[in-house]
């Protein structure tokens, strides 16, 4: 089961990665949370990539293709991955190609603009779990603050309206090409992933059902 979630930000990949990580047994890997780790951890990486996650741009392709690849080489990906956030440009997606990274199926969720700025806008984070709420959709038992821990919950600096209008516009210009990429048959054989569309409006339990039977679970 290698899965790649695609989707515009807020379109609930997170959300469905994790719930699907765990019926399925395998990692979820969220670029995404990978890069908001070393932007903490103040490494190399972390300060190279922290002004382009601040002003809504992607990292550019070098850093990020070799951190994914890199992770996917480890142990706990043997029988499977869910990428949640990569590959996002066309030269991502070449790349696990040419270094022969075969994906079973390619899922795109949908979700209008309007519910997308909704979404971001009242999304809340517990940075150590990833655990994911919304102050209005799924608020936390106490307000702030995580159900399991009681740990304070954060706001990402790129969920702020100007920077959230900036993502859709570096989504639709850079990673929606990938729709077309992945509807079409690979170039130079290999396997061609199952692509599939589906609508990230309404439950996330449903949302999560009729992923799960896409898979054929
Ligand atoms: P990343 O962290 O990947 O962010 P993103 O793709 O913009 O996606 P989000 O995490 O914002 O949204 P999501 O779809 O996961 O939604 P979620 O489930 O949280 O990337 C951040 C930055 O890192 C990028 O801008 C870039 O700079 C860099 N980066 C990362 N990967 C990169 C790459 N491959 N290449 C280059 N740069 C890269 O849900 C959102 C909210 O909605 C939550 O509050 C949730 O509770 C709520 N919600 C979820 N489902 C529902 C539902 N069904 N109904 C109502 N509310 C819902």
């Amino acid at each position: 089961m290698r899965i790649i979630l695609l989707g515009a930000p807020g379109v609930g990949k997170g959300t469905q990665a994790l719930l699907l990580a765990r019926a399925l047994n395998v990692p979820q890997i969220s670029t995404g949370d990978m890069l908001r780790a070393a932007v903490q951890a103040q490494t190399s990486l972390g300060l190279d990539a922290k002004s382009f996650m601040d002003s809504g741009r992607l990292v550019p392709d070098e850093i990020i293709i070799d951190l994914a690849v890199d992770r996917i080489k480890q142990p706990d990906c043997a029988h499977g991955f869910i990428f949640d956030g990569f590959p996002r440009t066309l030269a991502q997606a070449q790349a696990l190609h040419e270094k022969d990274v075969a994906i079973d199926h390619v899922i795109e969720i949908k979700v209008s603009d309007e519910d997308i700025i909704r979404r971001l806008s009242g999304r809340r984070i517990h940075q150590p779990s990833g655990r994911i709420y919304h102050v209005d959709f799924d608020p936390p038992h106490t307000p702030g603050k995580d159900n399991h821990t009681g740990e304070d919950l954060i706001q990402r600096e790129d969920d702020k309206e100007v920077t959230i209008r900036k993502r859709l516009h570096v989504y639709r210009d850079q990673t929606e090409p990938l729709v077309a990429y992945y509807q079409q048959a690979l170039p130079s054989g290999g396997l061609t992933p199952q692509f599939h569309c589906i609508s990230g409006t309404g439950d996330v339990a449903q949302i999560q059902g009729e992923i799960l039977g896409l898979l054929g679970r």
